[in-house]
This record gives C-alpha cells, sequence and structure tokens, in this order.
C-alpha cells in the first residue's frame, strides 16, 4: 500500500475545525472498485450538508473518523482499481464524493450509463446520492462544460424539482413567489424557469448581493431582506426559502399574515437550526427535491423525466455561464481553504468553486 491518500474531516459539532489526514490508498475487495476523487464543487449546498449531516444523515455517506465527518460533494472521479466487470479502471463518473482523494465503492447495477453503490452503509439512504453515471453513458454529458455541470447539475435540478412542483400545485394558489437567498444558484436557477409565467417573481439578498441579483433578469423585483416590510399584504404569496433564517421567517409570517398561503423550506444558506415557535400562517413545509422526483418518476416515468430537465438543463446552461466565474483550485489545502471561505459566506455569488484534486 502506498501512504499517498488522504482525507479532509471536518468536527461535527465546529464545521470551523478541519482536520487534513494522510490516508492509505485503498484495495479493492471482491466485489468493489477504488474511485479517485478528481474535480468537484464546492458551494453553500454543500455547507448544508455539513450543517444537516445528523438531521438528514449525510454524513452517513462517508464514514469518518469519531466526532468527523466527511462532507459529500459532488464531482467527478475516475476508476482507479476494480474487481467488478465492466467497471473498468479509466472510467470517468459523475456523482456524490467525499473530501478525500479516493473513495471505496460496491458498485451493484452496472450497465452502460453507470453503476449504483451498494456498499450497506448506503443502502437506506435517498437513492439519487448512491448513482455514479459514466460520462459515455450520459447524453446530457459536454466535456467543455464539466466544470458547469460540476456546479450546477444537482442544484439546477433542484431548482426544476421545486419549479415543477409548484407548477404541479398551482403554484398554492399564489400570484407571487418570493425566494431569499435569491442570489444562490438553486434559487435562481428556479427564478430562471418561473420568471415570464402568471406568477410574479421576487427575490430577496443580502444588500450588498442585490446588484448581482437584479442584473440576472430572472426575478421580477429583488429586495434586500431590510426592506421585507414593503411586501404587499393583499397578494398571495408563497414563500420558497433558501436563506432559513428564523427571525426572517418569523417577520414574514408576521407581515404577510392571511397573504402567505406556503412556506416551503428548502435550504440553510444562514445555518441557523434554531426553531421558528409558534408562527401566524401556514406551518414551513421541508421541501426535498428527490421527493418530487419520485412523484415525477411515477407520473412520468424516469425517460420522460429526464428528457424534460434535459430540455431545460440546455436553455439555462448557455445563461448561466454568463452569470458565474468558474475559479479553480488545486489540490487538499485549497479544498480546505475555500472550504472555510464557502462556510464563512464570504464568496461573491458569481464565483463558482472548483476544485482540481
Ligand atoms: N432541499 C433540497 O433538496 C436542496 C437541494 C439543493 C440545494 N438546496 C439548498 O439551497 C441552498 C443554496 O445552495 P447553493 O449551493 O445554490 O448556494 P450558493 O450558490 O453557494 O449560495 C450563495 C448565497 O447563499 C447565501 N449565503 C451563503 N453563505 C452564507 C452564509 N455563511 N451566511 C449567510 N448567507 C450565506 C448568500 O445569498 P443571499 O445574500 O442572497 O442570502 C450567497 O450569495 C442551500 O442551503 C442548499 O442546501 C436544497
Amino acid at each position: 500500500m502506498t501512504i499517498s491518500g488522504w482525507a479532509l474531516e471536518l468536527a461535527r459539532d465546529d464545521l470551523t475545525r478541519t482536520s487534513l489526514i494522510d490516508v492509505d490508498v485503498p484495495e479493492p475487495g471482491e466485489g468493489e472498485a477504488v474511485l479517485r476523487v478528481d474535480r468537484v464543487g464546492l458551494t453553500a449546498n454543500n455547507v448544508t450538508y455539513g450543517v444537516l449531516g445528523d438531521a438528514f444523515r449525510y454524513w452517513q455517506f462517508f464514514p469518518a473518523s469519531d466526532g468527523f465527518g466527511r462532507v459529500p460533494l459532488w464531482g467527478f472521479s475516475e476508476v482507479v482499481a476494480s474487481t467488478v466487470p465492466g467497471v473498468e479502471i479509466g472510467q470517468r463518473l459523475y456523482g456524490y464524493l467525499p473530501m478525500a482523494s479516493h473513495l471505496v465503492v460496491q458498485p451493484v447495477r452496472v450497465d452502460e450509463r453507470g453503476f449504483r453503490d451498494g456498499s450497506p452503509h448506503r443502502a437506506d439512504l435517498p437513492s439519487p446520492y448512491n448513482a455514479y453515471a459514466l460520462t459515455t453513458g450520459d447524453t446530457a454529458y459536454e466535456p467543455d462544460r464539466e466544470d458547469l455541470q460540476i456546479l450546477f447539475r444537482p442544484l439546477f435540478f433542484t431548482s426544476f424539482m421545486l419549479a415543477d412542483q409548484l407548477e404541479d400545485n398551482d403554484v398554492y394558489g399564489a400570484r407571487t413567489v418570493l425566494l431569499s437567498s435569491a442570489s444562490s444558484k438553486t434559487a435562481y436557477g428556479s427564478a430562471f424557469l418561473l420568471h415570464g409565467g402568471a406568477t410574479e417573481v421576487v427575490g430577496l439578498t443580502s444588500a450588498s448581493n442585490l446588484a448581482f441579483t437584479e442584473s440576472l433578469g430572472c426575478y421580477d423585483r429583488v429586495l434586500s431582506y431590510d426592506d421585507v416590510e414593503t411586501l404587499p399584504t393583499d397578494v398571495p404569496t408563497a414563500y420558497l426559502d433558501l436563506a432559513g433564517s428564523t427571525p426572517l421567517r418569523r417577520q414574514l409570517h408576521t407581515h404577510l399574515g392571511d397573504a402567505l398561503v406556503k412556506d416551503l423550506v428548502v435550504g440553510v444558506t444562514q445555518q441557523d437550526t434554531s426553531p421558528a415557535g409558534t408562527l401566524d400562517g401556514p406551518r414551513p413545509a421541508a421541501f426535498f427535491a428527490p421527493d418530487q422526483m419520485t412523484k415525477r418518476t411515477a407520473d412520468w416515468g424516469r425517460a420522460e423525466l429526464d428528457e424534460r430537465f434535459g430540455q431545460a438543463w440546455q436553455r439555462f446552461a448557455p445563461k448561466v455561464q454568463q452569470w458565474v466565474d468558474v475559479v479553480v483550485s488545486q489540490g487538499p489545502e485549497a479544498l480546505r481553504d475555500v472550504w472555510l471561505e464557502v462556510l464563512g459566506g464570504t464568496s461573491a455569488p458569481r464565483t463558482g468553486h472548483v476544485l482540481q484534486l
């Protein structure tokens, strides 16, 4: 064994406390393959995996030392060793990866599109996170747009399923859709899909991100968090909450009163998990993209869902290319620095962090 692997572990009770450790490069056992983590993205979504690591079992994907966790990242890996027929050295796959140099998987349902990791500790976790897609079997794969795929594939899929859930429910009777953390990639993806329909799309963001968010052109209006009380109280409004701020939630419920017809919790960019307590208006409901995906797979079948998502992505990709500055950093130390930056919320909203590991 060569000791040239590494893992970046985070204290589960203090995500600023990092530990970069040397680990052996694993050898595959019977029925296993070893993936080398190659190129990944890092956004507030990954921070949320850490913030909600216990509640939503995100720590369970990639086991770590006691009290520590390996935050999941999305990106590309390469097969470097395998004992599984059909999983061959050199294959490139898109999927869920740890903050580490390598991942051992137990490929099952191997076909020309890729495989699923059948490792027992992942068996009861949401299934979309266990799929590894071969670049050669993915019709949507574009080699020159790898970084956009790294950054946006999971986020825009969420944006797509969120916009779809709204349309599927007649926007809950709302005439305005209000998104917090409107400068986030997931929020503006949904705004892009909802914009131009019958419903007004309003963004809420930090004062410092207002100009950026307005410049996207996918919101009818953008307000800073300080201006929440200028929202009209006689227009049925659905709140899509990506900020996850409890004080903001309480302020909106009190201000909008009966006009607030839906409150969907999508994210927690502000890392506030304090309970909202008793609220005026609708109870907050959690949005989880895989749930709406399961519903639409039953309604439409997987092929049609993929087709519709592919069409939405083809419309979005040329736009978002102009909205993001991809910043590529190299190696595990850079991964730690970028983690601390994204965790601290100091990245500009135009920045899309990609790590070449
Ligand atoms: N439910 C689901 O299935 C699902 C799936 C995917 C993503 N999400 C959630 O969507 C949210 C957005 O993720 P993303 O990856 O799209 O984000 P992103 O593009 O990295 O978002 C950056 C924006 O988030 C806000 N922000 C980031 N860090 C912050 C901090 N430390 N303190 C305060 N605000 C901070 C700022 O927006 P503002 O100034 O505009 O507030 C910032 O411009 C995440 O919470 C993620 O978990 C949910």
